[in-house]
């Protein structure tokens, strides 16, 4: 895509100033279809993963494996066993590791192997022998792992700490993980939609809570926060509908939605939301729905959760699988005719610009070990 109006306006006004990937989007997102590396994702509830076998899962484009081990830590591989290739998820766990199904060969939680049976055991061929592993943390329900870029070494620190939104884990915070595999929508397409708040009186007009609104012009305006994160917001409407949104690069947004009275008290549903590429075609999506209530509003929020407001909430969450998965990625990204009121997707792909140029800067300055 050539740089239209809209985009060029907001390029220097409303992200960082860094050095730019100047590709076409559509160049740029083909290349970062599966994720963006040195970056923490969130791939799954912790409820999901067994207690005593392993899971296998695809994020970020790579078949991975996930398994407790001896102290019912979380453990993140690769699903392909050094020796020929067959998924380790469909291994055993035992003995606080991780066994092949095909011919046994055993790895440690750190994926380092211990025992080749063929060869006797233990012995000195499987020292040199690892699955590659992922940093993992558990925060408020969710499995996180961080993705280095491609050539850093094993055991490397993350880049960068791990998210944990301070709701996330606050006793004073109660509410449900909703969990959305989107297929058919490339996790930037999810993104582009959590960051644009004039589709709600559209594309949910006719729902419980996003159909309200003062007026249907509006501009957007974006600001960038002390923590680095992004306020992206109507100007002319507040608390009324999805009407800001803040993004915390590269993958999670924080949103209020207002309640009406009949939803119980305790005001508006905060909404973290964190997006996962699953392969190029579909992503994964948690929206961790809290409010800051506890005791017997707690309770009544939960029962009226549970017989009223989810299948309200699915209502909206299906229109928006629709239209995402309705846009033809690549011919869309050709084609596009950007306005004012998609400055939060234009500040957002004007953030991984940065992000891809320095991670550029630092392959070149560092081939090994890209940061
Ligand atoms: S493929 Fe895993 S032990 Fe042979
Ligand atoms: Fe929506």
């Amino acid at each position: 895509m050539s740089a239209n109006p809209a985009e060029v306006k907001y390029i220097d006004a409303r992200a960082g100033s860094g050095r730019r990937d100047r590709r076409s989007w559509g160049e740029l997102e083909a290349e970062l279809a599966t994720g963006l590396r040195n970056h923490w994702y969130a791939l799954i509830p912790s409820d999901e993963v067994p207690a005593d076998k392993p899971l296998g899962i695809t994020r970020m484009g790579e078949d991975l494996v996930l398994w407790r081990d001896g102290d019912g830590r979380i453990r993140v591989m690769s699903d392909k066993c050094p020796h020929r290739g067959a998924k380790l998820s469909l291994g055993k766990v035992h003995s606080g590791g991780l066994m092949c199904w095909y011919h046994g060969w055993f790895f440690e939680p750190s994926g380092q192997c211990t025992s080749i049976p063929s060869e006797g055991g233990a012995c000195e061929l499987a020292n040199e022998v690892k699955v590659r592993s992922y940093p993992v943390e558990e925060h408020g329900g969710l499995v996180y792992a961080y993705f280095p870029a491609e050539g850093t070494p094993e055991g490397a620190a993350p880049a960068e700490p791990c998210p944990n939104p301070y709701e996330l884990e606050s006793p004073e915070w109660n509410g449900f993980i909703v969990r959305h595999h989107w297929k058919g929508v490339n996790w930037f397409r999810a993104m582009d939609n959590l960051i644009d708040p004039l589709h709600a009186p559209f594309l949910h007009a006719g729902t419980y809570t996003l159909n309200k609104t003062t007026g249907y012009k509006d501009h957007i305006e974006v600001r960038k926060n002390e923590d680095g994160s992004y306020f992206v917001g109507r100007k002319g409407q507040a608390l009324v509908n999805f009407d800001f949104t803040e993004f915390h690069f590269p993958n999670w947004f924080r949103l209020d939605i207002p309640y009406p009275w009949s939803a119980g008290p305790g005001g508006p549903m905060r909404i973290l939301v964190t997006v996962c590429p699953i392969d190029a075609d579909s992503c994964q999506v948690y929206m961790v729905r809290k409010r800051k209530i506890t005791g017997w509003k707690w309770w009544l929020w939960a029962f009226l959760w549970h017989v009223r407001l989810e299948n309200k909430m699915w209502q909206v969450i299906d229109q928006d699988e629709a239209i995402l998965a309705s846009q033809r990625v690549g011919e869309a990204l050709t084609s596009e005719y950007l306005v004012q009121g998609d400055t939060g997707l234009v500040t957002l792909r004007n953030l991984f610009r940065e992000a891809v140029a320095k991670q550029a800067d630092a392959q070149q300055d560092n081939p090994r070990g890209a940061r």
